[in-house]
Formats: C-alpha cells, structure tokens, sequence
C-alpha cells in the first residue's frame, strides 16, 4: 500500500464510548461447563473474565451514544456511519442502518465485516470519505460472539465474548491524525477460523497463533514505513485482544516493550471488532495517550484479514472519563 498522498483533508478522533453487557462470565464459571480450570486459562491465554449478552445493535448505540456526547459534534453533521461486525443481527438489512436510526443519524450506514481487523478497516474507510469530503464519521466496531460460540466447546469458548467501541472522527484543517496504514487479506488460511452461516465458531488455535503473530508484525511494519518512522517513535501499541502469548510474541519481534502497550483482554476476552476500540478507549480513559503521542493499532482476524494503522493524537477532550 502506498503512502498518504499530501494535502488531502484529514480527520481526527475527538470523541470515543464503549459498551461491555452487564453479565460477567469468570473462568470459574467456565469450570461448571466443561472440563478447564482458571489457571490453565489464564496462563494460555491472559483472560479471566468475560462479558456476554445483548445484541450487536444494542451495544452499537450505546457506545455510539457515549462517543457522539464526548465529541459534542451535532449529529446532523454525521454524514456516515461505519460498523465493523462479523456477528449482524440479522443477514437482511445490515446493522448499521437501524444503529444510525436510534442514534439520529440521517447518513450513509453500513456494515464491513473483517473480524477482529474490522474496526481498523473501518477506521481507514473513516479516513478516506472525510477525504473525499465527508465532515464528520461515526465508526463503530462491535460484536457478539457468545450467540456464535459453542459452549460446551473448550477450543473456543474460552476465548469469545461481546462488546463494542466506538470514535467520533471530525474533520479538520489539517493534515489530520492517520500517518501511515496497512490493509490485508489472506483468503488462503480462510479454514483455520471460520463459521458457517448458522452455525458456531471453528477454530485451529495453533495455526491461528502462527499466522497472527505474522500478519501483525508484518502489517505493523507497513504502517511504520508509511508513516515514516519506527517502532520506537510510538508511546503506546493497541493490538487485538486475542491473547496474551500473541501479543507478547508480537511485541518482542517489533521491539516494544510490554508497558507500551493497551491490554483489557483479562476483563474482556476476544470481543474481535469491539477488541481494538475498547482497548484504545481504556488507555485514553486512563490518561496513557497525550496529545501528540503517535498510537499504533494492529490487529488480526478471520480470513485470515491483518489491518494496522499509526495515528498522532490529537487534542484530548476534557470530558474524559473511565468507562470500562
Ligand atoms: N482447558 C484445559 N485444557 C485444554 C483446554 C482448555 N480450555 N483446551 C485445550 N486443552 C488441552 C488440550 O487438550 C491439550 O492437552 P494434551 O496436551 O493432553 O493434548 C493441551 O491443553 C494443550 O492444548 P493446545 O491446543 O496445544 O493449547 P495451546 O497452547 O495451543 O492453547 C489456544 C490453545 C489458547 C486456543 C491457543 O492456541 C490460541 O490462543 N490460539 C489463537 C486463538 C485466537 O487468537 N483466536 C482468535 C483469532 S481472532 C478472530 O478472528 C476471532
């Protein structure tokens, strides 16, 4: 992918919102439905806990609802709404546009589905209609995978969970936040992770492991050319909460250390297009972004589809507050 051309309008995240449900699954209560136990999971995996419940659209509009009121943008000046999901409600219509209607949005809305790589997908899509002219984007990453998972299935349901994120992105006079991004897709490796219409997960979580290790080095490698600079140039990494092993695996090929980096999956499990956000929102919420730190997002997911992005951050709202 090329670099950012010069002089196109850019855009930068001025409100951000999270939605978790309020039913917490522990992996004690996992003990109760099949053969596992807390330490295992934590050691394999770094999750403790989960949230499960509601519906896509349902966590959309309130995380889309917290962002909107942040970025104190009047929601007539909206003129899309991007979710990345790879868990609609329903297959006919998409998501997004009964999402936009609850918020009270009159604008373009859709649905892209990338998996876990959906959020940062959306956040490039984001960038490139304010671009082309769009004022002001909503995206919103989201998804539920408890009603895809197979409880009783020890592979997978320590892993999924559900919750969403979601950014206000304005445009501005400038050159805008994103310096530097990073598509890709390979549909080769689609059979390691995948579930039929209807039915649950599938997954062969070694092979999982390996690619994602790989496709998350390489695409945030990408992003670093194209934004020009290097790995020790970003205060913070926001990877995909996956799990830990993964993250640290791909942390130590890039050269960061590990307290630079944004982790919630202890609390949240792998809610895959919700995964990215909630883990950039938590930071933010915390205070670890200041205006001007260059954030790097990166992420995996089905498909296998890699994304990555390198954004400096702009103003910070003084309505922060700790949502998660
Ligand atoms: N509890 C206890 N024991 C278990 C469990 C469990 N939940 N699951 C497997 N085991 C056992 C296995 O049976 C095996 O026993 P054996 O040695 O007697 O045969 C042993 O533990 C090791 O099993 P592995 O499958 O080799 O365990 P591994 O270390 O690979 O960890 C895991 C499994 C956690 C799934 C890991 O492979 C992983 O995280 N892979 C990536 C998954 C992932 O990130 N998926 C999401 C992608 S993003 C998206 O698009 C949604």
């Amino acid at each position: 992918m090329p670099s950012i051309p010069s002089g196109l309008r850019g855009a930068t995240i001025t409100g951000w919102g999270t939605a978790l449900p309020p039913k917490v699954l522990t992996n004690h209560d996992l003990e109760h439905m099949f053969a596992t136990s807390h330490d295992w999971i934590v050691e394999r995996t770094g999750i403790h806990e989960r949230h499960v419940g509601g519906t896509t659209a349902g966590l959309s509009i309130e995380s889309g609802r917290k962002a909107l009121d942040m970025s104190g943008v009047d929601p007539a000046t909206i003129d899309a709404l991007v979710l990345a999901t790879t868990t609609p409600d329903r297959t006919v219509p998409g998501t997004a546009p009964g999402v936009a209607a609850a918020l009270g949005l009159r604008c373009g809305a859709f649905d892209i589905n990338a998996a876990c790589s959906g959020f940062v997908y959306g956040l490039v899509q984001a960038h490139g209609m304010i671009a082309m002219g769009a004022r002001n984007v909503l995206c919103i990453g989201t998804d539920s995978l408890a009603r895809i998972t197979d409880w009783t299935d020890r592979n997978t349901a320590i892993l999924f969970a559900d919750g969403s994120g979601a950014a206000v992105l304005q445009h501005t006079a400038g050159p805008g936040q994103l310096l530097g991004w990073d598509l890709d897709a390979d549909g080769s490796a689609e059979r390691f992770l995948y579930a039929e219409v209807g039915g649950f997960i599938q997954m062969e979580g070694k092979e999982v492991f390996r690619q994602a290790v790989r496709l998350m080095v390489d695409s945030a490698k990408k992003s670093l050319v194209h934004a020009g600079i290097t790995i020790d140039d970003i205060s913070l990494v926001v990877p995909h909460q996956a799990n830990i092993r993964i993250i640290q695996a791909a942390c130590d090929r890039l050269g960061v250390p590990m307290d630079r980096t944004a982790l919630v999956l202890q609390h949240t499990g792998n809610t895959s297009a919700a995964s990215i956000p909630l883990a950039l929102c938590d930071a933010l919420d915390a205070g670890r972004v200041a205006e001007g730190d260059l954030v790097l997002l990166v992420g995996f997911g089905a498909g296998m589809t890699a994304a990555s992005a390198v954004l400096r951050w702009g103003p910070i709202p003084a309505t922060r507050g700790h949502q998660l």
